[in-house]
């Protein structure tokens, strides 16, 4: 088995805050993430896949069908947005980085068949830094 990975980027921006706290209990939650003008990340994604080597092609993965899944349920609905008005979980969901990495796990693994039909490769992990400080992984 071989485990591969690949990375992405995107940049969106955020606003931290919890629909069912008072203004007082997210800024003191929050902090300056609470900013009701929201703040931006170059977000990095790595995203992993398990699988045995093809003996024709002497890939475990084709890279062009993980960018494409990538470029369309991450990079195309994300990148140069607000989080908070993206994607309608995030109006239920803080938009986290946790809550964020969940969600592109979830839309990998749901569409994850319409790329790679066949038994192999496996979603493993995504894995995404916020800042190089702040770095959270799902699997
Ligand atoms: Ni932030």
């Amino acid at each position: 088995m071989i485990r591969v990975t690949r990375k992405y980027q995107f940049s969106a921006s955020h606003r931290l805050h919890a629909p069912g706290l008072s203004a007082s209990e997210n800024a003191e939650l929050y902090g300056k993430c609470n900013n009701p003008h929201g703040h931006g990340h170059n977000y990095q994604i790595e995203v992993s896949a398990r699988g045995p080597v093809d003996q024709r092609s002497g890939r475990a993965l084709d890279p062009r069908a993980l960018d494409r899944l990538v470029k369309e349920q991450v990079l195309d609905p994300f990148d140069q947005r607000n989080l908070n008005a993206s994607s309608t979980i995030f109006e239920e969901l803080v938009p986290t980085t946790e809550n964020l990495a969940r969600e592109i796990y979830r839309r990998l693994g749901v569409n994850w068949q319409s790329v790679f039909p066949s038994a192999w490769p496996v979603l493993e992990k995504v894995r995404i830094a916020e800042t190089p400080r702040n770095i959270f992984e799902v699997s």
